[in-house]
């Protein structure tokens, strides 16, 4: 097999983290979750009395991200995710990403999955594949919901999707690295699809490319 590494990007609960997930596992590769990074550079600056919106501070939490950083059950709930997109607007913060980002892509002789917003775009554009995640807001909405419902947590579905929908538009509006598809994206819509049906449909959206 070639080495491969391939960029996974899309919107919030698009299931683009779980498709990545089964992918990198198959394929016997490392995977990074880019979410993960940003919710820990929020997570940092507020641990030290930092605002959100506060560049210096992000910047400095940012460039003190490491492997140890990201592992913190805390980072992966929607109020960490949207403190994530508050300093995922910064520019100095996402180049501050970066290196880390390229060089988890290069770190293994197989390849590696990444899973994020601009990975197509910006952190790997020269990947061998792209893949696009998307699937209807009430179908993410749902999703959410149901992970809240699991959790014993009582929130209105409503609340649910109005959250997705304005971290959405703050992602895809922002002025660096937007949310958006690379020109040379398989897209792939998880609507109907559930994880194991999406993670076929990936499979076969690859094995026609390589
Ligand atoms: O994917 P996840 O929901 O964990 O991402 C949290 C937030 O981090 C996103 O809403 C987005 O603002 C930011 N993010 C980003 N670029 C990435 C990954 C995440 O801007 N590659």
């Amino acid at each position: 097999r070639p080495r491969l590494v391939i960029a996974i990007d899309g919107p919030a609960a698009s299931g683009k983290g779980t498709v990545a997930k089964k992918l990198a596992e198959h394929l016997g590769v490392p995977y990074l979750d880019t979410g993960l990074l940003y919710r820990a550079v929020a997570r940092d600056v507020e641990a030290r009395g930092g605002e959100l919106e506060d560049a210096t501070a992000a910047v400095s939490a940012a460039q003190s991200i490491d492997a140890q950083s990201l592992c913190d059950p805390g980072l992966r709930g929607p109020l960490a995710g949207d403190k994530a997109s508050i300093i995922a607007k910064i520019p100095a913060v996402r180049a501050a990403l970066l290196d880390y980002q390229r060089n988890f892509a290069k770190s293994s002789a197989e390849g590696a999955v990444l899973d994020g917003r601009d990975i197509g775009t910006v952190v790997c554009p020269e990947a061998d594949i792209k893949i696009f995640v998307t699937a209807s807001d009430e179908a993410r909405a749902q999703r959410r919901y149901l992970e809240h419902q699991g959790r014993g947590e009582n929130v209105a579905y409503e609340v649910v999707l109005e959250d997705l929908r304005r971290r959405d538009a703050r992602d895809r509006d922002r002025s660096v690295a937007p949310l958006e598809a690379a020109g040379d994206a398989l897209h792939l819509d998880t609507t109907t699809l559930d994880a194991d049906a999406a993670f076929a449909a990936v499979l076969a959206l690859i094995a026609a490319q390589i």
